[in-house]
């Protein structure tokens, strides 16, 4: 055997269990009582709870937006995710006029290839259908390429990255077919846009105008559009970043039906309200769509409780201070994004920690259900056969997130101060150590590409 970690205690989606893990050649190979006999290495995790690699399911690494790039790449994201104890990172390749599906992501792999610290897949924003309807034709060599879902934004039009119903109809259709799983980021733009310019002629252009340009039914109207088509089309729908009550009530309502719709939320949208686009540094927690009310974060709670919300990831997309001033008098030139891929994991078992959900839920919701839902079938838990992507958590530890102690490349974080409950001392990536205590101590260049199957379901 390579590695056993002996005496810690089993966080699978389905239970918790005190027992041994056998690692061989990257897989686990036995999960035991007591594994007896010689390996490589032997840690002890008395005291610690090992939890299968997070997946986080959305991030923004190097990704030219708001008329900059975001601050991570491909080595500092991946490198701040297995630090935070996630071990695979799907990102989003943004598909740009004049380029085909493969293409797109081809380019990004390059990227990643030969830095990355975790694992990582694709996901394909296709924005041009409109121009270019080819990109429907590409879809089965996509998916056989192991990109199992593509995006939608509903918003974004100035950015050139919309795409419109007819799109999105078509892309369901299509998708439904190949077995790929669309995800939508659901706000609508003919709303914000007119609010938008009504507040800029009023001379209001504080941080809070952001919010108030994209409130609560801004987003609800383009959730229920989305699920509307999804429904007509009979295709499944994976909503990202989902952050409003009335869009989960859509969920739910669709799901009741039987209905395959897909919510994810993000810890964002979980910690903070409406209320921090008052603060004098209201613009660092621009994203969009943007956090709201308290009853929206309350609702989102009872769905992660309730088994509403399937998926928490990220939307990792930091920028720089210098890059978020751009906007200190006019909210609409702050480059919208908030970093994440670091907290996302620790803060939902701080979460688990405090007792507002299982340990086993917020494994389920970080990655067990991330994994099976987007066709990662060797990820996302503690199984014989799987790779050995392991997290071992001390729940005694008490961590206060600071950009100081992340290990991205951004220099502010909305986390600031954010005291938790327990930490992760030690992430394993295919059984090899490549975070502990405090330092990432692999070699960038291991993480691989995932090459997915088809949307598992759950
Ligand atoms: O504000 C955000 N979320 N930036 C990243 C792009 C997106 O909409 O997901
Ligand atoms: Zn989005
Ligand atoms: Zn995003």
């Amino acid at each position: 055997m390579d590695l056993i970690i002996k005496n810690g205690t089993v966080v699978t989606a389905s239970g918790i269990f005190a027992a041994d893990i056998g690692v061989e050649q990257g897989k686990i190979k036995t999960i035991a009582e007591k594994i007896e006999g010689a390996a490589a290495k032997v840690v002890d995790a008395k005291g610690l709870y090992v939890l299968p690699g997070a997946v986080d399911v959305h991030t923004h690494l190097q990704m030219p937006f708001g008329g900059t790039v975001s601050a991570d790449g491909y080595q500092s994201g991946t490198r701040a995710a297995v630090c935070g104890g996630v071990t695979t990172v799907f990102d989003y390749a943004i598909q740009r006029k004049g380029k085909g599906i493969l293409e797109t992501v081809k380019e990004r792999q390059a990227l990643a290839e030969g830095g990355a610290c975790s694992d990582y897949a694709f996901h394909c924003a296709i924005t041009n259908l409109g121009e270019n309807a080819e990109l429907l034709d590409e879809f089965p060599a996509a998916a056989d390429y192991g990109v199992s879902s593509f995006k939608c934004f509903m918003v974004y039009r100035k950015e050139g990255m919309m795409i419109d119903d007819g799109q999105l109809m078509r892309i369901l259709e299509k998708a439904k077919d190949v077995g790929i799983l669309t995800n939508v980021h659901a706000e609508n733009p003919d709303v914000i846009d007119a609010r938008i310019a009504a507040f800029l002629k009023e001379g209001k252009t504080s941080a809070w105008y952001h919010y108030q340009s994209r409130p609560e039914f801004v987003e609800a109207e383009a959730v229920k559009r989305a699920i509307h088509w999804a429904v007509s089309a009979n295709a499944p729908l994976y909503i990202v970043h989902l952050a409003c009550k009335e869009g989960l009530e859509a969920v739910a309502e669709a799901r009741s039906q039987g209905y395959p719709i897909f919510a994810e939320t993000c810890p964002q949208y979980l910690e903070f309200t409406s209320d921090v686009y008052k603060r004098e540094d209201g613009r660092n927690f621009v994203c969009s769509p943007p956090m709201k009310g308290p009853e929206s974060q309350a609702a989102l709670w009872k769905g992660i409780q309730l088994g509403v919300i399937d998926t928490v990831a990220t939307d990792h997309c930091p920028f720089k201070q210098a890059e978020k001033d751009w906007g200190k008098d006019n909210f609409t030139k702050i480059p919208n994004g908030c970093a994440g891929i670091e907290n996302l994991y620790p803060y939902m078992l701080s979460a688990a920690n405090s007792g507002k959900i299982s340990f086993s839920r917020a494994v389920e919701l970080c990655a067990e259900t991330p994994a099976a839902l987007f066709g990662c079938t060797a990820k996302g838990s503690i199984t014989v056969g799987k790779d050995a992507d392991l997290v071992l958590y001390d729940p005694k530890k008490n961590f206060e997130i600071s950009v100081k102690n992340m290990h991205s490349d951004y220099d502010n974080t909305i986390w600031e101060g954010k005291k938790l409950k327990g930490y992760p001392v030690q992430t394993y990536l295919r059984g090899t150590l490549v975070y502990d205590n405090g330092s990432y101590v692999g070699v960038p260049g291991s993480g691989r590409y995932i090459k997915r199957g088809a949307s598992g379901r759950k």
